[in-house]
């Protein structure tokens, strides 16, 4: 399963970018506006931080201003990924930004019958938002398990399920036994992922176990290491 971070937090995304586990960034209109940069700007910098496919959020509503937008921000940079909401309109600027050979991933996806039309229209990625299902009481991982199913059943399709309004790593869990494509994690619940009490006190009793022993894997500085193995 790939690995998203879902932030436009430029400090977050180099140092999650350093752990070599990034395969994309997602951004919308809210994670942007708490930046407070310029949007373009911010776009153009994630893209050279992250060289995955790095979803910008059209501001428009209707199908022309949409299409307009989209253009305007897959000239940033070639893994620009134009989001558009799951409207008619969005769909429609979905399919000419594929036609153009731009990656789309339709977001605010909240069933499967949307994600069904998101498939038609040629969406490179389809977001169905998990938590705000949950927040209403509503399974939302039942609907990644629902999209992932019907979408096998159509080799033709080619659309990626990106679960996305992820809280916890559970929810991670769960879409990656689901055969989910993507996930767009928020930076927190990827620091979550690597926790583990047991991991924790482990390495200090490694650390410790090895401490009494007195000797140093890189010898004294200076010291050359004798090769144990003749080179072949
Ligand atoms: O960026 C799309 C989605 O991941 C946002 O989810 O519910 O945390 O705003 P949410």
């Amino acid at each position: 399963m790939k690995f998203f971070v879902d932030t436009a937090d430029l400090a977050e995304i180099r140092e999650l970018a350093s752990t070599g586990l990034l395969d994309g960034v997602t951004t919308n209109p809210s994670l942007v506006a708490k930046t407070g940069g310029n949007f373009l700007d911010l776009i153009a910098a994630i893209c050279e931080i992250v060289p995955g496919p790095v979803s910008a959020e059209v501001a428009a509503t209707d199908f022309e201003t949409m299409l307009a937008e989209g253009r305007h921000l897959a000239r940033i940079a070639p893994n620009v990924t134009v989001k558009v909401p799951l409207t008619p309109d969005g769909l429609k600027a979905c399919k000419a930004l594929t036609g153009d050979g731009t990656m789309v991933n339709v977001t605010l996806c909240f069933s499967a019958g949307q994600a069904l039309l998101a498939a038609k229209a040629g969406a490179t990625f389809v977001s169905p938002f998990v938590g705000r299902l949950d927040d209403l009481s509503t399974d939302g991982m039942a609907l990644i398990d629902d999209i992932v199913q019907i979408y096998r059943q159509y080799p033709a399709i080619a659309t990626e399920v990106l679960v996305a309004s992820v809280r916890h790593p559970m929810h991670l869990v769960a879409a990656a036994k689901m055969g989910a494509h993507v996930a767009t994690i928020p930076p927190a619940v990827i620091r979550q992922l690597f926790k583990h009490p047991l991991t924790e006190r482990g390495l200090e009793q490694f650390v410790k176990d090895w401490a009494t022993t007195g000797q140093s894997i890189l010898g004294e500085p200076g010291e050359a290491v004798q090769p144990l193995r003749k080179p072949a």
